[in-house]
């Protein structure tokens, strides 16, 4: 392995200066108590923190980032710890999703503008994940990811509820009148309980899951609740180990290659993960250059059977999860059957399979054997047709069977606000067959792509015992909802795509077998109504400008088109 030398490191040309500028570089640091032998060549190590009261998932990021500190320390570095802009998923309006990209800017800017050798990134709540991997992987320094834990399991009235999962179907119950508005305050302090991000498999557990997969976290990322000692010892141990990185000269790309990618979309179909992971993929994929598509999603999950039965696809959460061994069990299974790409070097330096192949799983309730698994062919499909010439993705281990083969006349909504104005009225003519269309929340249309995609079902349904429906949209929907859920339907409607053209009334044709989605309009009549399209006005300064003028579109990962690939870490001219 290829030693870094001090000299090589690029924290030495700000802290192994002399005259003026080394002693601006060093003179202000040492406000604080810093020694200054702490500048003598040994490797910085930046510790990226999302903490921050407004995102309730990382509140605990401080004790992370100490333990981080720790291991920096322990391992002779130098450790700077410091802030990026924080996506809180249940707070930020109008989506955290807008401004995953921003913080990734963040991220990206302030490591290469500052005297660091490596980093560690500290991520948690849903968008956090994304958007500081993107960032990081444009910059391409050693790099290793720290997942803040999911929260411990919830209780109420005696029974495990889960994040968002039980929110969607608790709320339905209420509009059902199965359940009283006190019952459903009561379940909310029940439901969130402890530090951590949401604790089903929804997008941020699933991340976690992904950073693991890809090599970038160490073994147990994934899992290990958040108020777990052993987070801690996670943490602490990646700090160890960022030094050594910086030493072997060991960047991120190293880990994020196409193997490493293709390692996680299997995973992802293995653990029933959450449709966001295909946008979050596919961006940072494109930061590293390497060409990820949709179809790779749809062939790459294709027998790849989902072995964990959590919430919102099963019953557990989790806390369960880690009990019954985490993500190494699943990894292990998809290395035993073929699916793994067994070679793929990880952060602490061994190949994904010597981490993997040793372990045990305890609760095979949980993760089920490869060779009775909790469902068949159950990753994510992609449908193509004349409503998505691009593609638009479903999660088939959240949807109902039946409904993956079925034609049935379009009810449309052309925003959010249209169908909260409409879906309780009782002339609404929507029955169990409808297919509930909505329009204009793609990246450039909401802006940001909301998770509106899951659209809550008609109370004059649900009083019939139906609890599932088609429902189509450009939109997302978050990783803890459930349903026959066809999303980011490309093009948006919001650039003119096909779906801007459904009517309601038309027949939509869905069938998940055949890959397909078909809008039953004749090409007259489109063209007609293509015609008579307008698209609306954006926004006309700040970021929100910058991000409608220059999103891409869902299947090409919604990033920006100009942050696509990455310009590595060369150090800036001087600043004085
Ligand atoms: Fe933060 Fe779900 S709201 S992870």
């Amino acid at each position: 392995m290829k030693k870094k030398s001090k000299q090589g490191l690029r924290s030495q040309q700000w802290f192994g200066r002399e005259g003026a500028h080394g002693f601006i570089y060093r003179s202000w640091v040492q406000n604080r108590g810093v020694p200054h032998d702490q500048f003598d060549g040994r490797p910085v190590i930046g510790i990226c923190n999302t903490w921050s009261e407004l995102t309730p998932c990382n509140t605990h990021f401080r004790i992370i980032a100490e333990q981080v500190r720790q291991g920096v320390l322990e391992a002779g570095g130098f450790p700077l710890e410091f802030p990026v802009m924080s996506l809180g998923e249940t707070l930020m309006r109008p989506s955290a999703m807008m401004f995953r990209n921003l913080a990734s800017m963040d991220v990206e800017e302030t490591v290469r503008a500052n005297p660091l050798d490596g980093v560690v990134l500290l991520m948690g709540c849903d968008k956090t994940t994304p958007s500081l991997l993107m960032g990081a992987a444009s910059v391409n320094l050693p790099t290793i990811g720290v997942s803040g834990g999911p929260m411990l399991r919830g209780i109420y009235h005696g029974c495990a509820i889960g994040s968002g999962t039980n929110v969607w179907s608790m709320s339905e119950d209420v509009r059902a009148g199965k359940l009283s508005q006190d019952e459903f305050h009561e379940a909310e302090s029940c439901m969130h309980r402890s530090h951590g991000h949401c604790m089903t498999m929804g997008t941020a557990s699933t991340m976690a899951c992904m950073v693991e997969a890809l090599g970038v976290g160490l073994p147990g990322n994934a899992a290990i609740p958040a108020v777990d000692g052993r987070r801690n010892v996670l943490a602490r141990e990646a700090g160890r180990r960022i030094v050594t990185l910086v030493r072997e000269d060991f960047p991120l790309s190293r880990i994020l290659t196409r193997h490493a990618f293709e390692n996680a979309i299997r995973a992802n179909a293995a653990i029933g993960g959450s449709t966001n992971a295909v946008i979050h993929l596919i961006a940072l994929a494109g930061r590293v250059g390497v060409k990820l598509t949709l179809a790779d999603f749809d062939r790459l999950s294709r027998n790849v059977p989902a072995l964990v039965n959590l919430m919102p696809s099963g019953k557990f959460l989790m806390e369960d999860f880690h009990e019954a061994g985490g993500l190494p069990v699943v990894l292990r299974d998809l290395g035993r059957n073929g699916l793994l790409h067994r070679h793929a070097i990880t952060a602490n330096g061994k190949a994904i399979w010597d981490n993997v192949k040793k372990a045990e799983c305890w609760r095979p309730e949980v993760i089920q054997p490869f060779a009775k698994p909790f469902k068949k062919d159950a990753g994510i499909a992609v449908v193509r047709g004349n409503m998505a010439p691009d593609g638009a993705v479903i999660k088939t281990s959240a949807a109902t069977p039946r409904l993956m083969k079925h034609k049935g006349p379009a009810i449309v909504f052309n925003s959010i606000e249209h169908f909260y104005r409409r879906i309780n009225d009782p002339k609404l003519p929507v029955t169990k067959d409808s297919v509930l269309v909505l329009k204009n929340c793609g990246p450039k249309g909401y802006p940001g792509m909301a998770e509106v995609g899951n659209m809550p079902l008609p109370p004059k349904v649900l009083r019939k015992g139906i609890t599932d429906m088609v429902r189509i949209s450009d939109a997302r929907m978050s990783g803890t909802a459930y349903g026959t859920v066809v999303l980011h339907v490309a093009p948006e409607a919001a650039i003119g795509g096909p779906l801007a053209l459904v009517q309601t009334g038309d027949m939509i044709a869905l069938d998940v077998e055949a890959r397909t989605l078909h809008l039953e309009v004749d090409e007259a009549t489109l063209a007609k109504r293509r015609a008579a399209w307008k698209p609306e006005p954006i926004a006309t300064r700040g970021y929100q400008r910058l991000y409608q003028e220059h999103v891409l579109q869902a299947h090409l990962g919604a990033d920006l088109d100009f942050l696509v690939g990455g310009s590595g870490a060369p150090v800036p001219r001087e600043s004085h």
